[in-house]
């Protein structure tokens, strides 16, 4: 959840260090600090709050040509300036900067304090750098190679010390980790974002693995010291994808993507004359695909949410059965899993700690796993069987958008795939594969009406507490608004099933409670006009998103926001549009930080 970054060059990382923290900010921003060795030792700053504030109050001597650095989000500790990394070893001689959990921190700290050890912090990570400095003779590698030995939890480190300052040293262990190839030195960051200003090629780390990174090149060794080689890879993002665009917000900017985003997701994908998909990452056969007999998916948050949409889609269209588990619950619950099951795994970052825990879990059991994430080499991507990546390219806005409709995307060219393999008639395929070649266009559309949403959303300039319903393939959406708008507003929102509402929901219905409701016109149009008129009867302020040419729901709600009619299945790719805006006006009416809300950070690698 934190973000680290390392650099060793020939003259001052300084500059560089702050730049990739504020790449890096997006994953955690209670506080930040940096370490770089200069001429005259070790020197550390560290502040409560934003890179911004670390940049602003950094000293004038502060330089060096070696340096890690750290932007923190709490996890053991509060956010303060003692807890904020790097964190240094009793003499001031090691700095590091963790990401991840240590679990037996405690155990260490009391044996390392029992030899003598000062500790400063009330945080996990400090142990790493007690113990790396009391294995310390005379080589840094095997220092953290042998402290390493003894930790359990997940870790991304990066580790400098004034004893041997041209070198710097990282390792991973359930916490991402890559390598920046570039002229003039190496970079180390727990995210790509942080390394594309400098460069492009890079090396992935795998879990166990530890290297010593100099100006002529980097050693790579495992925790039992076996020698590892390493490939160079070239990742294809470039800076401008990483900018805000003139953009208010990365997220604005990320909702007005998703029309590009679904173009490049059903790129070479969706073979319209044939009315058929093509899935390359999928390698199994036909024969193999048709064994399947029941589908797991499993994920958290708003890619939970879209694991909801693609079980209505295939069950609906695929007939094949489907169970969604939130990643947490299946890791631990010992599912029953048989061999012809097939688990998805949803991911945007590839690397949330708990579907990588739910991944592993079912690959113990044998079972064939597909991943779908956005992020190209996460670890997710590369430890399934095989995959379908989303192509929504970087995704920082905290609040996902775009990775969304990238997954629900991907999810219906995985239906019809199987759907064509069972029961799904060539004229059925055909038609969701013309409607789908129409949704970018369609959402370009429901775009072009933002103006509509951000006056919708002045209704929720003051409310507390608000309600979703949808019903079939938008119940999934009325859950994904209801969470962006509490994740970046907070405001207490909950989705439900339309219906479900006369169950308990409804005693919350007054005057002051905006109600959003999914109704376009399909089979349950009818039955959603009903829940409309029960809230009405009770004061409810009613927001509809409704299919284009409606005109009698203008009758029943306070608010309409359209959206172009599109087939069932994929009426989700549209109404969430109107929804995420909704969620994103109503943040910033309230002066929120819509791009960095408080408590949360983008890529949950901890449990
Ligand atoms: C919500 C959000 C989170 C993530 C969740 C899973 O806006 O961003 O709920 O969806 O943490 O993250 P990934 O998809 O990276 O596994």
């Amino acid at each position: 959840m934190c973000g680290i970054i390392g650099c060793l060059g020939t003259g001052d990382v300084t500059q560089m260090l702050i730049e990739g923290l504020k790449r890096l900010e997006y994953r955690g921003y209670d506080s930040a600090g940096m370490a770089v060795i200069a001429q005259d030792g070790m020197k550390v700053h560290k502040v409560v709050g934003r890179v911004a504030e670390l940049e602003r109050t950094l000293p004038e001597d502060f330089c060096g040509p070696v340096g890690v650095a750290h932007t923190r989000w709490a996890t053991h500790g509060a956010p303060s300036v003692v807890n904020a990394h790097p964190h240094l070893d009793s003499k001031g001689q090691l700095a590091v900067v963790h990401n991840g959990i240590i679990e037996n921190h405690r155990t260490l700290r009391s044996v390392l304090e029992s030899r003598g050890c000062v500790f400063r912090s009330e945080t996990d990570s400090e142990v790493l750098a007690h113990l790396i400095a009391h294995y310390y003779q005379g080589d840094l590698l095997a220092a953290v190679r042998q402290a390493l030995r003894d930790v359990r939890g997940t870790y991304g480190i990066a580790v400098i010390s004034t004893l041997e300052p041209d070198v710097l040293v990282a390792a991973r262990n359930g916490s991402p980790l890559i390598v920046g190839v570039r002229d003039g030195g190496l970079l180390v960051a727990s995210d790509a974002s942080a390394l594309v200003a400098h460069t492009r090629d890079v090396i992935y780390f795998e879990d166990g693995e530890i290297a010593a990174l100099r100006a002529d090149g980097l050693r790579t060794v495992t925790l039992e010291d076996l020698e590892v080689s390493k490939t160079v890879e070239r990742i294809d993002w470039d800076m401008d994808r990483l900018e805000r665009g003139g953009f208010d917000h990365f997220m604005l900017k990320e909702i007005h993507e998703q029309p590009e985003v679904i173009r490049n997701a059903t790129r070479g994908r969706l073979l319209v004359e044939a009315g058929e998909v093509k899935l390359g990452g999928i390698t199994l056969s036909n024969r193999e695909l048709k064994k399947i007999r029941r589908i797991v998916i499993t994920a958290c948050g708003t890619s939970w949410h879209a694991a909801l949409v693609g079980e209505y889609m295939l069950e609906s269209y695929a007939h094949v059965p489907v169970e969604v588990e939130y990643a947490s619950e299946f890791r631990y619950r010992r599912p029953l899993l048989e061999p012809d099951d097939l688990v998805i795994v949803i991911s945007q970052s590839g690397e949330t700690a708990d579907t990588l825990a739910a991944l592993r879990e079912a690959k113990e059991r044998g079972v064939v796993t597909v991943g779908i994430c956005n992020v190209v080499g996460s670890t997710i991507a590369r430890e399934t069987d095989m995959g379908i990546y989303t192509h929504a390219g970087p995704e920082i806005g905290v609040a996902s958008t775009k990775a969304f409709t990238a997954q629900l995307t991907v999810l219906a060219l995985l239906t019809l795939r199987l759907g064509r393999l069972h029961y799904m008639t060539p004229e059925t395929s055909r038609e969701i594969v013309r409607a789908m070649a129409e949704l970018p266009v369609k959402v370009e559309r429901v775009l072009e009406h933002a103006e509509e949403a951000r006056a919708a959303a002045e209704l929720f300039a003051v409310t507390q507490n608000c309600l979703y319903l949808g019903r079939g393939f938008n119940f999934p959406v009325a859950l994904e608004g209801a969470l962006k708008m509490k994740e970046i507003s907070y405001i207490h929102a909950e989705g439900y099933p339309a219906a479900e509402m006369k169950h308990g929901p409804i005693a919350l219905v007054d005057k002051n409670m905006p109600v959003v409701v999914i109704a376009t016109r399909d089979r349950v149009y009818d039955k959603i006009l009903s829940n409309i008129e029960e809230v009405k009867a009770r004061g409810g302020r009613i927001i509809a998103v409704a299919t284009e040419g409606d005109r009698e729901i203008r009758r029943h709600a306070d608010c309409v926001l359209y959206v172009p009619e599109t087939l069932d299945l994929l009426t989700p790719l549209l109404t969430v549009v109107p929804l995420q805006l909704l969620a994103y006006y109503a943040a910033v009416a309230r002066g929120c930080d819509v791009d960095r809300p408080r408590n949360l950070a983008k890529s949950v690698t901890v449990e």
